[in-house]
């Protein structure tokens, strides 16, 4: 009995440390960084960091969905990231194939629906088995409508803009589309986030102050929120915390 009653404080001091449900952002993006240096500190190889990373990663998607958060966005692999040693890459592609084998039939069943930002279909041969992973699990889950699940992978944000921007030349070219009738809705509607809202919240971990090439056009009116908690470290705590953060902004989007 005294063990219950412990936990309900507990559970209560845990709601309190949360915000109320219409202060919640609906788009969460977060740059998941600080998985070699947390290996590191353990004298151990990156990749025990990514490894780490993945589980972080388990529990912020659980408590995005609890919370009915619209959609989470995280930033898994960039086109720049191909730079790392033929190694770390492995692990990572290696992870990514566990991940999905580990994880996606309990997304499905939670209704979490999958998109992936990024060229897919540009990633090195070698890793074919991930290219089908990556489609099968959008297929899978394409009419669920629970959590919109984005994960950006060989993904740049100039890379996206770019391609958007090709495709509605391609369109005008074709006659399909005036030049004049290119605005923001046009061009929204050829990003990888197409009907998605803007992101409301972008977290980055590991006391970087930088965006990487990330999601350049959505986080127009982002709050940006960091930390110096290393990636492997950022529990539902942290991400709670991070969610009060926002909830006590004052977005303004140019007014006053
Ligand atoms: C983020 O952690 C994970 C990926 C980029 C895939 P890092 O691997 O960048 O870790 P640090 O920044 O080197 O510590
Ligand atoms: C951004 O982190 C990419 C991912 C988290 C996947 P990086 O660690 O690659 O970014 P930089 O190199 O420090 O800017
Ligand atoms: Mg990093």
């Amino acid at each position: 009995m005294a063990i219950f009653g412990k936990d309900e404080a507990k559970n209560d001091a845990r709601a309190a440390a949360r915000p109320q449900e219409e202060k919640l952002p609906r788009h969460v993006a977060i740059i998941m960084d600080g998985n070699g240096r947390w290996a590191q500190r353990r004298g151990m190889p990156r990749s025990f960091g990514h490894k780490a990373g993945v589980e972080a990663l388990r529990e912020v998607i659980r408590h995005s969905d609890e919370l009915g958060i619209q959609a989470l966005t995280i930033y898994a692999f960039s086109c720049e990231n191909w730079k790392r040693s033929a190694e770390e890459v492995g692990a990572l592609m290696g992870l990514l194939l566990e991940y999905f084998a580990r994880e996606l039939q309990e997304l499905h069943r939670k209704n979490v629906r999958i998109r992936i930002l990024g060229d897919i279909d540009g990633m090195p041969e070698r890793f074919e088995k991930q290219k089908k992973a990556l489609h099968d699990a959008v297929l899978c889950t394409e009419a669920n409508t629970g959590l919109c699940l984005n994960i950006a992978l060989n993904y740049g944000g100039q890379q996206e803009i770019v391609r958007a921007a090709r495709n509605l030349a391609i369109r005008a070219a074709g006659g399909e589309i005036a030049p004049q009738q290119i605005d923001t809705a046009a061009f929204e509607s050829e990003l990888y986030t197409a009907g998605l809202p803007d992101v409301d919240l972008l977290i980055r971990t590991s006391g970087e102050m930088r965006l990487s090439n990330f999601l350049l056009y959505q986080l127009a009116y982002a709050e940006f929120y960091t930390t110096d908690t290393l990636w492997p470290d950022f529990d539902r705590e942290a991400y709670d915390k991070a969610l009060l953060a926002y909830a006590g902004r004052n977005r303004r989007f140019g007014g006053v």
